[in-house]
Parts: structure tokens; sequence; C-alpha cells
């Protein structure tokens, strides 16, 4: 039997995409740029079958889930071709809880799907239809740290110090109340704020560039921490106001700032949802864990850089 598996990693931004210039082609007002992580990841399986189906982590998705997933598999093959295949996926991170797992599982059926339809697509090509799935599921194409930006392209940023460590430290496996498109849209039309954050992430995108590439690490923790800070204060700005963090998230917040007084390298970056990632390094994480878990934060993920998605069974 035809039997196709991919994995793609997740990625978390350092420089955060927050809103939409293009609805229909998933185009953002500001580039973002994000790190690879090599412990997280979904792992999507295509494979023939006699009807279409969609199992999500061993349960069948309900019939809007499942065609979610149909339209999205006509950027590769006809309705007839989709009604005879199953696809499952894992997501080896909480579904839906601020680690990004709809950019992973996007990118994993992007990929699958391109080699069981036997498209052979570029990785540009792959990247823009992932992103109508989950705009930045594009940034997992690649390994490292990745670069999206406003005109549509994707690609590698070089970084000459690889000894980052991620921390993502889970406070909800919940599905998130609001989801980012959502949430996106409202920002863009209600807050305040907006304009001052696409052109300080657009300027801080640059910066975080030349930290990366120059080995300033304290400079890329300033930046991410600032990122991640403005995003969620443009939220708040708008009408009516968007709170992803909780009190659980802004004491992890505290402690990182602790450690931080007390000379550690940690920085603390939200998405959308309360799940805090901590941006350390190899010499520091193990003191970083050990403040969590005297704080009673026991549930966590650490991992690398990573590498980009890839077929791992044909
Ligand atoms: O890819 P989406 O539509 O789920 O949006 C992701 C938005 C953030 O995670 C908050 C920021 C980012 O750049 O990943």
């Amino acid at each position: 039997m035809r039997r196709i598996v991919a994995r793609a990693p997740v990625n978390i931004a350092l420089i955060k995409y927050w809103g939409k210039q293009d609805e229909a082609r998933i185009i953002p007002y500001n580039a973002s740029l994000s790190m690879t992580l090599n412990n997280l990841y979904t792992e999507t399986t295509i494979q023939a079958s006699e009807e279409f189906s969609f199992i999500l982590n061993g349960v069948k998705q309900s019939q809007a889930e499942a065609q979610k997933v149909k339209t999205f598999l006509k950027n590769f093959a006809c309705d007839d071709e989709i009604n005879k295949v199953s696809i499952f996926s894992h997501n080896h991170v909480p579904t839906a809880a601020g680690l990004a797992s709809s950019a992973s599982g996007f990118a994993a059926l992007t990929i699958a799907s391109n080699r069981f339809f036997e498209k052979d697509l570029s990785i540009d090509k792959l990247a823009a239809i992932s992103r109508s799935g989950s705009g930045s599921a594009c940034r997992s194409f690649y390994g490292g740290f990745v670069a999206w930006e406003s005109d549509g392209s994707v690609y590698q940023v070089e970084s000459s110090y690889n000894d980052f460590i991620m921390i993502a430290v889970i406070i909800e496996t919940k599905k998130k109340h609001l989801s980012s498109r959502v949430a996106m849209k409202r920002t863009v039309e209600t807050s305040p704020l907006y304009p001052l954050w696409v052109e300080t992430a657009n300027h801080d995108f640059i910066e975080m560039k030349k930290a990366l590439l120059a080995g300033k690490i304290d400079k890329v923790g300033e930046l991410v921490e600032r990122s991640s800070k403005l995003m969620h204060a443009t939220m708040i700005a708008a009408s009516p106001p968007i709170q992803y963090l909780n009190k659980k998230a802004i004491k992890v917040w505290e402690i990182v700032h602790q450690l931080r007084n007390e000379g550690l390298y940690a920085y603390a970056t939200n998405d959308a949802g309360a799940n805090v990632k901590i941006l350390t390094n190899k010499t520091d994480y193990q003191e970083v864990i050990k403040c969590l878990i005297e704080n009673g934060y026991h549930n966590y993920f650490v991992s690398r850089v990573g590498k980009g998605a890839m077929i791992i069974n044909d």
C-alpha cells in the first residue's frame, strides 16, 4: 500500500508575525523571524484508502475538520484522488495551545501531499501553499533560523551562534479561546498601536538578522522579549481587547527576569496562548529548569535548533 510519512518541526517566532495585509494569499504586514525546534514536531502519514478520513492524535475528526483538510489537499489533487486517501497526523506538541502545532501540522501535510501526489513543487511554492492553512507554517520548511518577509519570501538566516536552547513551559493544553486568525484581524482593524507594531517589527527584524550573524546573543534576547511584549500590548489595545497571557504566564516572565538579574542567559516570549517559551543556552538551561521546577512548573519541553520539514518514509 502506498504510504508517505513526513515530519515538520515547530518554529517559534523570535520576531513575531501579527497581521495580514492580504487575507487571501496570507501576506503579512511585517517581516518575522523564527527558530526551528528539534524536539517538537508533527508527523503526518498519507496512505491509500477506500474512503477519505482524517485522524488527529488517534482520534477520527469531525466532518467539518475533515472538510478543511480536503479543501487544503485540492492544492495537490482532484476530488477523486482526495477521496481515496487517509491522513494520520500526530502532534508531538499540545494542539492549539500557543505552541504552533498548526504551523508544523500544515507544513507536514504540505510536504507529505507533495510527495504522495507526485507534484515535485519547489520549497517556495510549498511554503506559499502551506500558508493558506497557517501563515507561520511556511517557516517550518527550513531548519535553523528562518525569515518570512512581507513580500512573501521565506529563507534561512545565518547565525554564528548555535547553542541556543528553547524551553517551552506548558501552562495550558486546552485549545486557545480565540484563533490567531480572528485575533490578528481584530488587532489590524481596531488597535491604535498597530502602525507602531508594524514599524517596530520590521525594524527589529533587520536588527535580529544582524545580531544572529554577529552572535550578539544579548541583543537577540532583548529583541525577542521586545517583539513579544509589543505584540501582546498591541492586542490588548484592540477592541474588544485580546489577552492570551494569564497569571501563571506572567509569573514565568518574572522568574526569567529574576534569573537574568542573577546573570543567567534567559529571555521570555509568548505567542497566541499562555505557554511561555524561554530562550536560553546550553550553559544555563539546566539552572533555568531547576528554578522553574522550584516554582511549580513541571511541564516543559527542551529543544535545540532543529532541521526543517522532511519526508521520513517513502
Ligand atoms: O500562523 P498563525 O496564523 O497561527 O499565526 C502565528 C502567530 C504567532 O504565533 C503569534 C506569531 C508567529 O510569528 O508565529
